[in-house]
């Protein structure tokens, strides 16, 4: 049994379409993630990146293919969606958060309202997240009060108190001023090192190249590479993904 193998399959794509009236956005993309996987999708923007992620969470509807979660097809076994996205959460690049709620509030809401849980086991457990995100004592702040990065560390931290199996990220710092993105890529960097699994579509190369355990280069709605960070940022096999980081000047992450 190879090391890939023994790990435990959570989420697999097989076959997924998804069009948008007329256009064929993505063209039968499969691919599977285990347990402790950073999987970095990268692609040139309008590559369907996006719209993967968001059929992943049901936020958009394949148009064909099946989504497995633990080997049972999604929409046989989730008769509730918003439970399966408490188990793959979400991470969005606009952050996504109640402007008229507080911090906590907003780390609270999901986990009372889909997970059913009591309001203080509910806090609690925000709280728990808020500090790993270093954000626990801005929890009476609003999102405006907040900088970019801090909302998005915010964002983090909701999706976290949902406590997910699998975290999908859609270009979490692309919304950032330049300033703010180490700070985010700090936390992701922490998640990964503990072991979450993630799914993070990214433009920041030097975090997929250093932190990912597998790279996915998205082209025109199919998958050109699926490999490992080592291979696809030293010798990669396709010729659009060489000529796509080429673009890129790569510093240390
Ligand atoms: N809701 C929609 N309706 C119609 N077309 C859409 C919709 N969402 C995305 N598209 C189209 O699908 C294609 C892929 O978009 P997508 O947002 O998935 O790209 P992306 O790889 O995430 O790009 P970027 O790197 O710029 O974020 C684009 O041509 C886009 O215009
Ligand atoms: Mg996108």
């Amino acid at each position: 049994m190879t090391a890939e193998q023994s790990k435990e399959l959570l989420l697999s794509v097989q076959g997924l379409k998804k069009n948008f009236g007329e256009r064929e956005i993505l063209k039968g993309i499969d691919f599977d993630v285990h347990k402790g996987d950073v999987v970095c999708v990268i692609g040139p923007s309008g590559s369907g990146k996006s719209t993967l992620i968001r059929c992943v969470n049901y936020l958009e509807q394949p148009t064909d293919g099946v989504i497995s979660y633990r080997g049972e097809n999604v929409l046989e076994c989730f008769k509730n969606l918003p439970l399966y996205r408490t188990k793959v959460g979400m991470v969005f690049q606009q952050f996504n958060l109640f402007n008229n709620m507080t911090v906590l509030e907003n780390c609270v809401v999901g986990q009372v309202k889909v997970l059913g849980k009591k309001s203080e086991e509910a806090k609690a457990i925000a709280m728990k997240y808020l500090e790993h995100v270093g954000m626990a004592s801005y929890i009476n702040a609003k999102p405006h009060q907040l900088s970019g990065g801090q909302k998005q560390r915010v964002a983090i931290a909701r999706a976290l108190a949902l406590e997910p199996e699998i975290l999908l990220m859609d270009e979490p710092t692309s919304a950032l001023d330049p300033e703010m993105v180490g700070e985010v890529l700090a936390v992701m960097r922490e998640l990964a090192e503990e072991g979450l699994t993630m799914v993070i579509v990214t433009h920041e190369m030097a975090f997929a190249r250093d932190v990912s355990s597998r790279v996915i280069f998205i082209d025109q709605g199919v998958i050109a590479e699926d490999g490992s960070p080592n291979v696809i940022f030293t010798a990669p096999q396709n010729q659009r993904t060489k000529d796509f980081l080429s673009r890129f000047s790569l510093t240390r992450c």
